[in-house]
């Protein structure tokens, strides 16, 4: 990994500690060039023309996605959001009253307000996969779920919003694959930080946010949809032109491809960014990106054990570039003040972020730090000087 280059390619880094990944990132500034290219033709020769022009460019959308989580192109839709893209796929399954849902303690905030909005309008019934004391999720109570209930789908995130830790999705969707159940991966916060590849991973639908580890543009996202969801012709609940063909008064076809959970309209500026950022990230390697992030999280999570008035929240066998954390008796005011002078970019996450894990911690907010492979192992050391000083 070319740490110079990769230092060089950030717009006006300056003295700043940028440690908001898991918000937004930032993106590398051929991403920035990529868009403003784009936006610059459309304004000379109009939106359907460009596009018309930049068809193969547009394509290695597809391609780039593909090859990041080792599938092939027709498996992917783009996606506006992470959120749009659970929805699109929560909304192909047919769910009635008393089906099932099951997810985990630590899902995202609108898979949970999807499943209770599921709950209210339709009757359909959410169950919860315990943790173990550690965190972890306890699998004999995922099966026990199973063996229990008319379970219709599992959703299960990736890596929380709100804490550090990783879920072990990998056997997750191997005991879906056993039952024969349909697997929303949501791997939000987990795509562009760690390999996430379906080679390793199975599952039917995976849905992925641009902005953050990606480093791509807001308002942009992707959803994988797997050959055996699309063989058995599942579709949106709503479809628009991108997603199927309007053969006669009362027919339609549906797209072969992904893009049947897509839209017909795209702003093609950022799917132009957003293919730039993949291709960023896949020329440097997922796998470098991983270790070189193992890194500097073990420097910063030494860092602050050594500090007596910190406590960190991150459960879990395995652990993240999600650190999140308190410091004895600290508002949130004291930190931003100090976090404010020294130029710290950060996330607070709220209890409105995960009611449940939240609860079992006994706590209504933290500070989240998600450093990135462009971070060095001395802003690792100055984060924690910084802290201790709050
Ligand atoms: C774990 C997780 N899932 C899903 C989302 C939703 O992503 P988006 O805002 O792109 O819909 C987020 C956003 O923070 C997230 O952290």
């Amino acid at each position: 990994m070319n740490h110079q280059k990769i230092r060089a390619d950030l717009v006006d880094y300056g003295n700043k500690l940028f440690f908001n990944s898991a918000g937004a990132s930032l993106v590398p500034r051929s991403v920035t060039e990529k868009i403003i290219e784009y936006l610059h033709r459309e304004e000379r020769l109009g939106g359907y023309t460009v596009a018309e022009q930049q068809a193969t460019e547009l394509d290695q959308f597809y391609t780039q996605a593909a090859e990041l989580i080792g599938c092939e192109k027709h498996n992917i839709a783009f996606a506006h959001s992470a959120s749009s893209a659970f929805m699109q796929a929560i909304s192909s399954i047919p769910l009635y009253a008393k089906d099932v849902i099951v997810t985990s303690e630590v899902d995202y905030t609108s898979n949970f307000l999807q499943f209770l909005s599921l709950h209210k309008k339709r009757g359909v019934i959410t169950k919860i996969i315990r943790s173990l004391p550690n965190g972890d999720l306890d699998l004999d109570h995922f099966q026990q779920l199973i063996n229990q209930y008319p379970v219709k789908l599992v959703a299960v995130t990736h890596i929380p919003t709100n804490s550090g830790m990783v879920q072990d999705v990998a056997k997750v969707g191997e005991i879906c694959a056993n039952e024969n159940l349909i697997f929303l991966l949501d791997s939000c916060q987990s795509i562009g930080q760690m390999d996430v590849n379906l080679k390793n991973i199975k599952c039917d639908f995976l849905t992925a946010t641009g902005r953050k580890f990606l480093r791509g543009p807001r308002g942009t996202g992707f959803l994988y949809v797997s050959d055996r969801i699309l063989n058995q012709g599942y579709a949106p609940l709503l479809l628009d032109g991108g997603n199927a063909t309007w053969t006669g008064n009362d027919t339609y076809q549906l797209a072969d491809t992904a893009e049947r959970f897509g839209s017909w309209e795209k702003p093609y500026a950022m799917v132009a960014g957003l293919t730039e950022a993949l291709r960023y990230l896949n020329d440097i390697g997922i796998q470098n990106i991983e270790k070189q992030n193992g890194k500097i999280m073990r420097r910063l999570r030494n860092n602050l054990a050594a500090i007596p008035s910190v406590t960190c929240y991150d459960l879990g066998t395995e652990t993240s570039n999600i650190l999140t954390f308190r410091k004895n008796g600290k508002t949130q005011e004291e930190i931003n003040r100090i976090f404010s002078k020294h130029q710290v970019y950060y996330g607070i996450s709220q209890k409105h972020q995960g009611q449940i894990d939240f609860g079992n911690k006994g706590i209504a907010w933290v500070v989240r730090l998600s450093p990135h492979y462009f971070n060095t192992l001395k802003e690792m050391d100055r984060i924690a000087e910084i802290i201790e000083t709050i």
